[in-house]
């Protein structure tokens, strides 16, 4: 029974993201379930408020329903319309293996967050977590993996006088520590086991773990870097599928001394061979890298299957194209071309047959090669010294006359 029930639906989990469709993940059944109960799908009043308030266009995953949906945006706009400050925090889990443009996709929001609002940014690297799930055989190599990922996310251009990354091994200070407890003791091991699908032949690191992704959503955790404050709201841009860790947090929230944070969703980026799954490291076929080279870019662009009716013979086929959410080179073009009046032109005429599938690929290579590369030039110069410096726990330059 619990096979057949898994097999129609959707499962997006931390570890796991799986569509029944090829169109990929339904997401509007998705933001019903229980799960998400306390976030709304994001909506033209919301994107006016933002470009109103801040004076600035709005991101153009914004405008595409890419960022999706949110917690308690309005009240973060509600800050900042007042001058009240906050801050934004976001993670990511040091791998070993390099980022894919899947990992672009919040890291690319976040700083447009950081950028538009002038606020700081706190980037949380688990390197606890990937020792505890993954083949990673000390803690001391996990550490190494967060100073190398922490050079990828630095490459994207985060402010370093605005932004504190941190290593869960290195940073663990005592205010960290408490905050980790007091989450701790208000969730029970049924509730992790049953949100998170932790078994009872795991380790009990993984399930303590959600606490540790939980407390930098408390400013307390970083007294260095808010000067003490203790009643900073925290926004977290992150992906649909860490919600779950959020939830939670937002439960206890009340409980402890902090506010709830508010999150901002950014929906998944198709696997290269099909919408069914995300662009995943694991699957070295389903992603582009931001380490390829830009031949094998041009490869697996080539290679992304055509999902056109082929004419079988009798004449070209007419009429809109349909099925463009399992168009992988389509969602891609979405995702990755900025320009407004390009996208719609490059939209519509793909829709009514005026683009070719292959003319679609080709302009898409070229903006995913200019992609890719502005990252790799921009890895190459950030040194061991610049991310000593992110990582060095720091009063973060933000104008706090409001909370102090
Ligand atoms: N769990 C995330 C991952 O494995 C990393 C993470 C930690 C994170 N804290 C976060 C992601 C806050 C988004 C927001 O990639």
């Amino acid at each position: 029974m619990a096979n057949k029930k898994a097999a129609v639906q959707d499962v997006v989990t931390p570890w796991e993201v799986t569509a029944t469709s090829a169109s990929g993940i339904d997401y509007d059944t998705l933001l019903k379930g229980k799960h998400y109960a306390d976030c709304e799908k994001i909506n033209d009043e919301l994107i006016e408020r933002i470009e109103d308030i801040t004076g600035k266009p709005a991101h153009h995953f914004l405008r595409r329903g890419i960022v999706i949906s949110h917690s308690m945006m309005n009240d973060i706009l509600d800050l900042y319309q007042a001058g009240k400050p906050f801050y934004l925090y976001t993670g990511r889990g040091p791998s070993s293996e390099s980022l894919h443009l899947g990992h672009l996709v919040p890291f690319q929001f976040t700083k447009w967050l950081q950028d538009t609002f002038d606020v700081p940014l706190v980037i949380q690297l688990t390197d606890d977590e990937k020792y505890l799930r993954k083949g990673i055989s000390t803690p001391e190599e996990a550490v190494k993996l967060s100073r190398q990922n922490a050079k990828d996310i630095i490459a994207f251009g985060f402010d370093e006088k605005k932004t504190f990354i941190f290593s869960n091994f290195e940073y663990m200070c005592p205010p960290f520590y408490k905050n980790i407890c007091r989450i701790e003791k208000l969730v029970t091991n049924g509730e992790v086991m049953n949100k998170f699908g932790i078994g009872k032949r795991d380790s009990i690191g993984k399930t303590s773990f959600p606490a540790i992704q939980a407390a930098p959503s408390f400013c307390s955790s970083f007294p260095e870097i808010f000067c003490g404050s203790k009643d900073i709201a925290c926004l977290i841009p992150c992906a649909l599928d860490q919600h779950i860790f959020f939830q939670v947090t937002r439960e206890v929230a009340p409980f402890i001394i902090g506010k709830k944070p508010a999150l901002i969703h950014a929906t998944f980026l198709p696997a290269l061979n099909g919408a069914k799954t995300k662009m995943s490291a694991s699957d070295k076929n389903s992603a582009i890298f931001l380490t390829d080279r830009e031949h094998e870019i041009e490869k697996k662009i080539q290679e992304v299957k055509v999902n056109d009716r082929v004419s079988s013979g009798m004449g070209p086929v007419y009429g809109k194209r349909e099925n463009l959410e399992s168009d992988i080179s389509y969602q891609l073009a979405k995702f990755f071309f900025e320009d407004e009046m390009e996208w719609n032109e490059i939209k519509q005429d793909y829709e009514t047959r005026r683009l070719s599938a292959m003319e679609l690929k080709e302009r898409l290579i070229i903006v995913l090669k200019k992609t890719v590369r502005k990252i790799q030039e921009e890895r190459e110069n950030v040194t061991d010294d610049i991310v000593t410096k992110f990582m060095s726990p720091r009063p973060l330059i933000y104008k706090y006359k409001n909370v102090m």
